[in-house]
């Protein structure tokens, strides 16, 4: 890491700069490399003595400390979906699993990168405003490594995102309100508290966290990039990783080309694909982005996860989208409800309403002609379908309730 860049007006800062955002006019930071000097260190390759994200430690901005991080997050599997695919003629449609992940979504890649940070500059609370899985992340990695966490989420979030915030011993404030204000609540007390604020597309390290999974994806493709990632959004802050870790890998001189990075919204909470889609159609191909705003909209959507109103890394994600040439893909709750069990039943990973998206959005592009028979397609799975049962529920009927007997069996007329 040698310091850091504006998304908005490119000014930089030296690396041993301590805010989170630009001095100069409040825009979100992106954090910057010796590409020349890492690429030397990657002559042999990452090595391959840790399974988890922190085998990529040269293009990771915290301090190799040789201690191991406590809890494997990242190195999760990129599964081949042979039966999903067919049902829409796709011949190299693949999942990249982040359920596995210790709090069981994509939230523990930033999380473990961010409270790494928090370590080596010496903050022992750590707080995040999160749709809820921020939280749990935050709360469960802060658990393992003996840190204080406190977590803002709103009182609607999911039963077990909460739960899981709990069980980890942090301090959980549930707000009165959306999840936009427990943003700006947990901004004012970090603060007033100087507890260090890992919430999400404010922080510059999270961004380094999710874009680990970029690399995963080249590795476990033998060195290759996808022709597509389709990617759950809602601030903005996990795409606009993994178009970072394409790009990364692209400097350092491991791949040539960066992915198309496709971003799927539900349409009731939208900001970023209507901003990318706003610039696209004027015909912007390099807009002065210190002028490109995105409007925050009033959002709501069953996939709690990509429910809100003013991203928070939402320029960088529309970038990402336009310089890769992604996609924007906008879909109704229905339509991401149903790609639940759809996923489940043909591949046996059960995602959440929000990490289910990806391949309702899959559908509607090969609808639309968007998307070649041969292409292959990388979805990413960001949370586990256990984070939302309520919600997931939804989607399947009710079990069949009998007295113990076979003949019970026989006249329920479910026989497989
Ligand atoms: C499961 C899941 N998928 C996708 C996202 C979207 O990430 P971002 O808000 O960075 O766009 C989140 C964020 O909370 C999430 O929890
Ligand atoms: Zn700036």
């Amino acid at each position: 890491m040698n310091g850091y860049r504006c998304f908005a007006c490119s000014a930089t800062q030296a690396a041993d700069f301590v805010g989170f955002v630009c001095p100069r006019c409040g825009g979100n930071l992106d954090i910057t490399y010796d590409y020349a000097a890492v690429a030397e260190k990657l002559a042999d390759g990452f090595g391959h003595s840790r399974t988890d994200l922190f085998r990529y430690a040269p293009l990771l901005p915290v301090k190799e400390t040789g201690t191991p991080f406590p809890l494997r997050v990242g190195g999760t599997p990129l599964y081949a979906a042979p039966r999903l695919g067919q049902l829409l003629g796709l011949n190299n449609l693949y999942l990249k699993d982040d359920t596995v992940n210790p709090s069981a979504s994509t939230k523990d890649r930033a999380g473990a990168v961010t409270l790494r940070r928090a370590m080596d500059i010496g903050a022992d609370v750590v707080s995040v405003a999160s749709t809820g899985n921020a939280g749990s992340s935050l709360a469960c990695l802060a658990a393992a490594l003996g840190l204080r966490a406190v977590v803002f989420v709103p009182e609607d979030a999911p039963a077990a995102k909460l739960t899981q915030s709990l069980s980890f011993g942090a301090t959980v404030f549930a707000v009165r309100g959306s999840y936009d204000d427990a943003f700006d609540l947990c901004l004012k007390a970090s603060d007033e508290f100087s507890w260090f604020n890992r919430s999400t597309g404010y922080n510059p390290f999270t961004r380094e966290g999710k874009k680990s999974c970029a690399y995963e994806i080249w590795e476990s493709l033998g060195g290759r990039a996808p022709d597509r990632i389709v990617v759950p959004t809602g601030d903005g802050n996990l795409l606009s990783g993994i178009w970072k870790g394409w790009c990364d890998l692209r400097e350092v001189g491991l791949v040539d080309r960066v992915p198309k990075i496709d971003c799927v919204q539900s349409d009731a909470s939208a900001a970023i694909c209507l901003a990318a889609r706003r610039i696209r159609d004027a015909g912007e191909i390099d807009p002065d982005w210190s002028t490109v705003a995105v409007d925050a909209v009033k959002a709501s959507t069953v996939a709690d996860s990509i429910s809100v109103d003013q991203p928070r890394d939402g320029l960088a994600a529309v970038r990402g989208i336009l310089e890769s040439g992604g996609e924007t893909v906008m879909l109704p709750d229905e339509q991401i409800l149903a790609a639940i069990p759809e996923m489940a039943r043909t591949t046996g990973i059960f995602a959440e309403p929000a990490a289910a998206a990806p391949w309702a959005a899959v559908q509607q592009l090969v609808h639309d002609d968007k998307i070649d028979a041969d292409e292959l397609v990388v979805c990413l799975v960001s949370g586990s379908g256990l984070k939302d049962v309520a919600n997931v529920q939804k989607t399947v009927a009710a079990p069949v309730t009998i007295d113990p007997t076979v003949e019970a069996i026989m006249n329920a007329g479910l026989l497989p």
